[in-house]
């Protein structure tokens, strides 16, 4: 066995985002820039010699290549046992899961997420620690900072490992073990669930399309869904994993998925729609005619989770983006626990899930999980809404309605304006920071500002402190606008604004949340000249 020891030179840009580091796919693909992102993850984390790591991706276009590299790196440097996922598959979610489950030190996770793949796709790669969650800001900041003083990495100069064969082989002194990847998670989803009402439920002509946009979701789908659930053949479409997604775009938004939502708004539909994104951690869940944000997801699901058996004994407590509607938050006022509101980032809850102070989190980005693993779970969201529907006997649109009913409805919509000039999205900014002393008290397309700050964040478990997390404006009565810039864009920057208004009165409930919320997305104009710098009609994605 030789161990390579290859000269190298720091490269710019090396900077994790919101979830790993993402970039396109032939930035990644250019020579040594994996290696270098690699041999700074293995030296940032304190070394992985002796060490269990868990690999795998979401199966994008170089999620095999990289992963050889990968496991050729982690052997150099000394890994003892590399749990993979068969063919180098890993739903993120299910990736923790083992991390958890076999006492791993930590993992890499290959996804680009959501975002496109492809040779002109994107690529990513993220760390995830022993807890299954991905790395905290300060080891992120310990891999970013050997980026920039790396000078050589080691690598096995061996054959390339038979990813496709379930069993155990040597790779110099490490030994590849490679898994069923479904195999664990569907245990721990059965523990979670009642799979016996929800397969009832199947077997009583319930209806179901889980469109798995050929992303890592979909063999897990498969054998969960129609597999142990009963649910007819041809329930999950798209489910082959494919290298480019089939040409899509792996997002479960309104735009990407709008084959899904133009379904459940017609006469055709299914009892539920459901949708997951490239890695398996985002999840959109829809009804007959009634699609729920993910806000509203989170705030159901936490009125509601003490009826699936593994929350029988309720929730310690609930948290969410700050960005995330507050719709939530009634809720957790109702049943008297806490409720947490972080920066934008699963990473973030990773600190209050260990302590135990909270047992479920989401965000509006289409993430909802609980303290069964350290990353947001897409599957395990729609295995609850499943198990929700069975249990109360109702539709989602009946749950939908009587939750707005019992607790208000919180309109919510986001802009998202993709691919603006970095220096216009900056200065645009930086305008909105200069002004929190003036704008309380001033009115904006009728509305009048209540207050106006940049969010920032005490971990209130280790007491890290996380500034500028996006600039939030309230107003008097009630509504709210944030601004905030994407973490996990690969082009110029993406302009997030989320909008929001609170409606306690069941009568206004219904209705379109664009109309609803429309004085708030003319005051979020005048605020900002957002269309007028950036010489756009309107935002790229409403979501
Ligand atoms: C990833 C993270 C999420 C986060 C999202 C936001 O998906 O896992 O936790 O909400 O990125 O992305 P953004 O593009 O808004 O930074
Ligand atoms: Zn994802």
């Amino acid at each position: 066995m030789t161990v390579n020891t290859v000269a190298t030179q720091p490269i710019d840009g090396q900077k994790p985002g919101t979830s790993g580091l993402r970039k396109k796919t032939s930035v990644f693909m250019q020579p040594g820039y994996l290696e270098n992102y690699v041999q700074a993850i293995f030296d940032g984390v304190g070394g992985v010699a002796g060490k269990t790591l868990v690999v795998g991706g979401d199966g994008r276009f170089f999620n095999d290549t990289a992963i050889q590299a990968i496991l050729k790196m982690a052997a150099a440097a000394g890994a003892a046992r590399l749990i993979v996922g068969q063919g180098g598959l890993f739903s993120t979610p299910a990736a923790s899961n083992v991390i958890r489950k076999r006492g791993a030190f930590g993992g890499l996770i290959l996804s680009a997420s959501h975002n496109p793949g492809g040779p002109e796709g994107d690529f990513g790669l993220k760390f995830n620690m022993a807890n299954g969650g991905p790395a905290s800001e300060a080891v992120t900041a310990e891999i970013f900072a050997r980026t920039k003083d790396i000078a050589s990495y080691k690598i096995l100069d061996v054959a390339d490992v038979d990813l496709g064969t379930l069993g155990e082989t040597a790779l110099g002194d490490a030994v590849v073990e490679i898994v069923d990847p479904v195999a664990d998670y569907a245990v721990l989803m059965e523990e979670l669930f009642d799979f016996d009402a929800i397969a009832a439920m199947f077997a009583g002509g319930f209806t179901m399309r889980f469109d798995a946009m050929h992303a890592a979701t979909g063999p897990y789908a498969k054998a969960i869904l129609e597999g142990r659930l009963g649910a007819p053949a041809g329930t999950v479409v798209n489910a082959v994993p494919l290298p480019d997604f089939g040409g899509g775009h792996p997002d479960p938004n309104p735009i990407y998925a709008a084959e899904l939502y133009d379904l459940m708004a017609s006469p055709e539909a299914p009892d539920m729609g459901a949708a997951s994104d490239g890695d398996g951690d985002r999840n959109v869940v829809i009804g007959r005619g009634a699609p729920v944000t993910p806000s509203d997801s989170l705030a159901m699901i936490a009125a509601s989770a003490h009826l699936a058996k593994g929350y029988t004994r309720g929730l310690a407590g609930v948290a969410r983006s700050m960005p995330t509607s507050g719709a939530v938050d009634r809720v957790a006022e109702k049943l008297g626990i806490p409720c947490f509101e972080t920066p934008t980032g699963w990473k973030f809850f990773g600190n209050l899930l260990d302590a135990g102070k909270v047992t479920l989190c989401g965000e509006e980005s289409a993430g909802t999980g609980s303290d069964h693993v350290r990353e947001k779970d897409g599957l395990w969201a729609v295995l609850m809404w499943l198990n929700i529907q069975a249990v109360r006997q109702q539709t989602i649109a009946e749950i939908q309605a009587a939750h707005w009913a019992e607790f208000g409805r919180t309109f919510y919509t986001r802009h998202d304006y993709e691919a603006v000039d970095a220096a216009v999205a900056a200065v645009l900014m930086n305008d909105l920071r200069t002004r929190f002393d003036t704008l309380p008290g001033t009115d904006v397309a009728g509305l009048t500002v209540s207050a106006a700050d940049d969010f920032s964040y005490t971990d209130p478990v280790d007491g890290s402190v996380t500034t500028g997390q996006g600039i939030r404006i309230y107003f008097e009565t009630g509504e709210r606008v944030v601004f905030r810039l994407s973490g996990t864009g690969t082009e110029g920057a993406t302009v997030r604004v989320y909008l929001e208004k609170f409606e306690e009165d069941a009568a206004k409930a219904g209705g379109d949340a664009q109309e609803a919320l429309a004085a708030v997305i003319a005051a979020a104009e005048e605020l900002s000249g957002l269309k007028a710098r950036t010489g756009r009609a309107g935002p790229d994605v409403v979501t």
